[in-house]
């Protein structure tokens, strides 16, 4: 049930440092393919990261507080430019459109069983160096992905607590407003 593939996703810290396939990373690939985007501009681009040299160069990006990314098997950096969709009077698009896609990456990712966990703490700048992103993008995310372990020692104190228990939600009432 999707409901259920929903409650599974959740930004899971402790990894183990099992290789992806690539057969599942084009499986993850395909499925961010998928999403809708205005007029079909399909705006995102995904870096796939993988191996330990590759892996090396993306772990000098992170921030310190991310150092339990560093145990991942895959990252997904996933950027776009406001250039390369749609941009009607303020509303642009392609944050929007990117993050979609991403979405649906994340989700695969989960129906195959891996926690996929995105993140800001990174530095694009460093990024787009290390691996020849030029002009740098507009907007840049990651995706850490990797198999959970029930092994919380892997993780600073802070980060346990949030391992066990989804951090809490705003009530509906809180953000949606019915109109009949
Ligand atoms: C755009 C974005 C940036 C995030 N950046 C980080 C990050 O840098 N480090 C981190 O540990 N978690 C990061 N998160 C994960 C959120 O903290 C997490 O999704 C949120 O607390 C809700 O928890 P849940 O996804 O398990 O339901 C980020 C999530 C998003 C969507």
């Amino acid at each position: 049930m999707f409901k259920d593939l929903l409650q599974a996703r959740r930004a899971y810290r402790a990894l183990l440092p099992t290789p992806v396939p690539r057969s599942h990373q084009l499986i993850m690939a395909q499925a961010a393919s998928l999403a809708p985007s205005c007029f079909n501009h399909q705006p995102w681009k995904f870096l796939f990261i993988s191996g330990e040299h590759s892996l090396s160069l993306w772990h000098e990006a992170l921030t310190d507080g991310n150092y339990w990314a560093k145990r991942a098997s895959l990252a997904v950096v996933v950027y776009t430019d406001d250039e390369w969709d749609c941009v009607i009077k303020k509303r642009r698009y392609a944050s929007f459109d990117t993050g979609m896609a991403a979405f649906s990456l994340i989700l695969t990712a989960t129906e195959l069983g891996y926690a996929a966990h995105p993140i800001a703490g990174f530095s694009p700048s460093k990024i787009a160096e290390q691996f020849h992103i030029d002009p740098q993008p507009d907007f840049m995310a990651c995706n850490v992905i990797g198999k959970k372990t029930d092994d919380l020692s892997v993780l600073e104190e802070r980060h346990q607590k949030e391992e066990k228990e989804r951090p809490p939600r705003k009530g509906v009432d809180e953000f949606v407003r019915f109109f009949e």
